[in-house]
């Protein structure tokens, strides 16, 4: 039995990776930010605007917690703040667990998220100039739940597949 978790912030290619991963491994897949979307009829911008992070963090918190109950092995992609509320973190060492950081610097993690952060309620109001302050400051302060996690892989300059291929030396 299996439960491998991907973590890491915004635009490190938690959800790109796991897919990739479990689909070689022939292994269910699971995304909680798509989970989350289901439970509230809504995508998560609008879960973030119409009801608030509070309302969004419960979800999160309550469907993470329900999914590593069950009894099956997976592939999860957690969402860039899961490991930083509501003590989720603790569920990264549990039983027939892997958890994996997928580290990115601040440089890179701005130039990825420059062009796609019109989806990201966090960031979406960003001006260009304050991104990287944004990020630097964000990753400063969940560097120490992210780093819960039992491993984690640096995936700077390297593509989606690469970094399967690194996640896969450490499941077996
Ligand atoms: C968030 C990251 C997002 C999503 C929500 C909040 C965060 O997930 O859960 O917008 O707090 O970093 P991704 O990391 O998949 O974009």
């Amino acid at each position: 039995m299996m439960k491998v978790i991907l973590l890491g912030y915004m635009g490190s290619g938690k959800s790109t990776v796991s897919k990739m991963l479990a689909e070689k491994r022939q292994l269910p897949h699971f995304d909680l930010d798509e989970m989350i979307e289901e439970k509230a009829g809504m995508p998560v911008k609008e879960i973030f605007s119409a009801k608030g992070e509070i309302h969004f963090r419960k979800l999160e918190h309550e469907l993470f917690h329900q999914l590593m109950e069950r009894n099956e092995d997976f592939v999860l992609s957690l969402g860039g703040g899961t490991p930083c509320y509501a003590n989720n973190h603790l569920l990264f060492t549990g039983e027939n667990t892997i958890s994996i950081y997928l580290k990115a610097s601040i440089a890179e993690l701005y130039n990825r998220l420059t062009d796609e952060k019109q989806h990201r309620p966090l960031i979406s109001n960003a001006h260009s100039e304050d991104m990287k302050e944004f990020i630097a400051k964000h990753l400063f302060e969940r560097s120490y739940f992210y780093n819960q996690a039992m491993h984690a892989v640096n995936v700077d300059g390297k593509s989606a597949e690469d970094v399967v291929s690194e996640v896969e030396k450490l499941l077996i």
